[in-house]
């Protein structure tokens, strides 16, 4: 990576203002009920402790949209955090401000405080230029570990990098940029794009300019219906976006332009309503009237798991049906099952896919699991990420 990462710097005895993606869903008790973010960025944060560092942590959590909302305090993740690392995490009530800069000043060689969510503050969102000056007055060295957020333009990512040098990547960010970097520039071959997920509009630029490197591009889930509407097919009462009919039809002429195999589901498991306990079964091309495709077919699916057996590099994002409804998980399950069999890269971006896998209990045997959604998509879509961009560069 051009950037500086935290290997480039010396973090005994210094303040390290370390920017993390604890946005991580909460329960109605507010207790934590997914940590991989935590997780995420804990080789990070123990390299900076065992080095010495005086540890400031910084997160967003959820979109408090500038106000104060108590439930979206970072509280529940310092408590977690702590555990992680057997060893206090001090939260503090706020992320700027005279009792915050207090605190900081207290700290001693190898403490770790957690800020209090960012949000909270307007500024944040704003990329605020006082705002960001009193962020980067916590630290004498900055750290980007959040790529969940690196496609953001806040104080926190970008802001604060105008007044703090060096500006650093942690190992999280680095290992997500050095994967999808890889995928957009240097694939092994065939490399097969695993699409899903219910739109189609959230993916078209990631799917575009995936085209100019895969071989081969697999699509299930609630997005395939818009393509097999837009090519003439009958779908029944399944999920369609009318505004991407178009678009499907673009990307399917962009597919053949390119040589890239473009597969869609040939048979459904279809309900007759969106619920677990609704009438299903199985049907080929057409779709009647009156049922709604919820889960790729078991041809399909046999389809998809015999292409991504001969691939070398695989990226998916998207499930390929209502995988949280367990009548309709067979297909998503299929493609995760074949992904931890296989000796390919792969790698595993976005939020509902990554569930999926987790729920399979096959995140282990995957080569990446990206912690990032929005980000992963935007870089695959070959935008550079603003908080990436801020970096000091080597
Ligand atoms: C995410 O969950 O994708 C990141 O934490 C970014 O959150 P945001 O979409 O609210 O900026």
């Amino acid at each position: 990576m051009a950037k500086m990462t935290i290997r480039d710097v010396e973090l005994g005895g210094k303040k390290v203002l370390m920017r993390v993606d604890f946005n991580v869903p909460l329960g109605d008790e507010g207790n934590i009920t997914d940590d991989t973010r935590i997780r995420a960025a804990l080789p990070t944060i123990r390299y900076a402790v065992e080095h010495g560092a005086r540890l400031v942590l910084m997160s967003h959590l959820g979109r408090p949209k500038g106000k104060v909302i108590p439930e979206m305090s970072l509280a529940p993740a310092a408590a977690r955090l702590s555990e992680l690392l057997s060893r206090p995490v001090r939260q503090l009530s706020d992320c700027v401000g005279p009792e915050v800069e207090a605190a900081v000043g207290e700290m001693k060689d190898g403490d770790v405080v957690l800020l209090e969510n960012l949000r909270f503050h307007p500024e944040e969102e704003e990329n605020d230029a006082a705002f960001s000056k009193k962020l980067a007055a916590l630290g004498e060295v900055y750290v980007n570990d959040a790529f969940g957020t690196a496609h953001r333009a806040h104080a926190s990512t970008q802001g604060v990098t105008r007044h703090v040098a060096p500006a650093v990547s942690g190992f999280l960010l680095e290992k997500e940029i050095r994967f999808f970097t890889t995928v957009l520039e240097d694939p092994d071959h065939p490399f097969i794009a695993v699409m899903g997920g219910a739109k189609v509009s959230d993916k078209i630029g990631a799917i575009e300019n995936l085209l100019e490197g895969i071989d081969c591009l697999l699509i299930g889930g609630g997005m395939s219906y818009t393509f097999l509407k837009a090519g003439g097919g009958a779908i029944g009462n399944s999920m369609v976006e009318e505004d991407k009919l178009d678009t499907a039809r673009r990307i399917t002429d962009l597919a053949r332009e390119k040589n890239v195999e473009l597969v869609l589901p040939e048979d459904h498991l279809v309900a007759d309503d969106f619920s677990e306990t609704a009438n299903r079964r199985v049907v080929k091309g057409d779709i009647p009237e009156g049922w709604m495709a919820l889960d790729i077919g078991p041809e399909t699916t046999a389809g998809f798991v015999d292409k991504l057996k001969k691939a070398k590099m695989v990226v998916w994002n998207g499930p390929m049906g209502v995988f949280e409804m367990e009548p309709f998980a067979a297909g998503t399950n299929a493609v995760a099952e074949a992904l931890a069999e296989s000796d390919a890269t792969t790698i595993i971006g976005g939020g509902d896919s990554v569930a999926a896998v987790e729920q399979a209990g096959l995140s282990d045997r995957m080569s990446h699991i990206s912690t990032g959604g929005g980000a992963a998509l935007e870089f695959l879509e070959g935008k550079e990420l603003s908080g990436l961009a801020a970096l000091s560069d080597k």
